[in-house]
């Protein structure tokens, strides 16, 4: 496995504790995912899978619903995703949406594996001309 940078060190780690606690009965994929805001706080999350199958929520979402649980609106520095596939699995459409409303300027997105594959990659190359919607406050 490539050494990370201890910044990089930390995301992973926090992405692959929430990881652990993947509820992904019908798929079998466990993901993490973990983001750090422009603070400096990091927050993570996992897929959360359900019967129905679209009312599953990705791990990245759920990171993002965490950490604006607990801090209100967040900005975006970094995210990252984890998961056990080669090559590693970026973030769906849906998260890249959700990602976008909260993204700061130069959001940088870490798409990784356990095998240590880590490719980094700016969020504007994964979204490029995002919706968006003006909104008040
Ligand atoms: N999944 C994520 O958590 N993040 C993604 O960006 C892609 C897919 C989850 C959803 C589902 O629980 C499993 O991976 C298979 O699609």
């Amino acid at each position: 496995m490539k050494k990370l940078s201890p910044e990089l060190q930390r995301m992973f780690e926090h992405a692959k504790k929430a990881r652990e606690n993947s509820y992904s009965p019908y798929s079998g994929h466990k993901v993490g995912a973990s983001l750090v805001t422009a603070d400096g706080e990091i927050f993570s999350g996992c897929n959360v899978e359900n019967a129905s199958y679209g009312a599953t929520v990705c791990a990245e979402r759920a990171a993002i619903q965490n950490a604006i649980s607990q801090r209100g609106k967040i900005e975006i520095k970094e995210i990252l995703v984890l998961t056990d596939e080669n090559p590693a699995w970026p973030p769906c459409g849906m998260c890249r949406q959700v990602i976008s409303e909260f993204v700061f300027q130069t959001a940088i997105v870490h798409i990784c594996n356990l095998s240590g594959e880590t490719k980094t990659l700016p969020f504007a190359e994964l979204l490029p001309n995002a919706f968006s919607f003006p909104k008040d406050g």
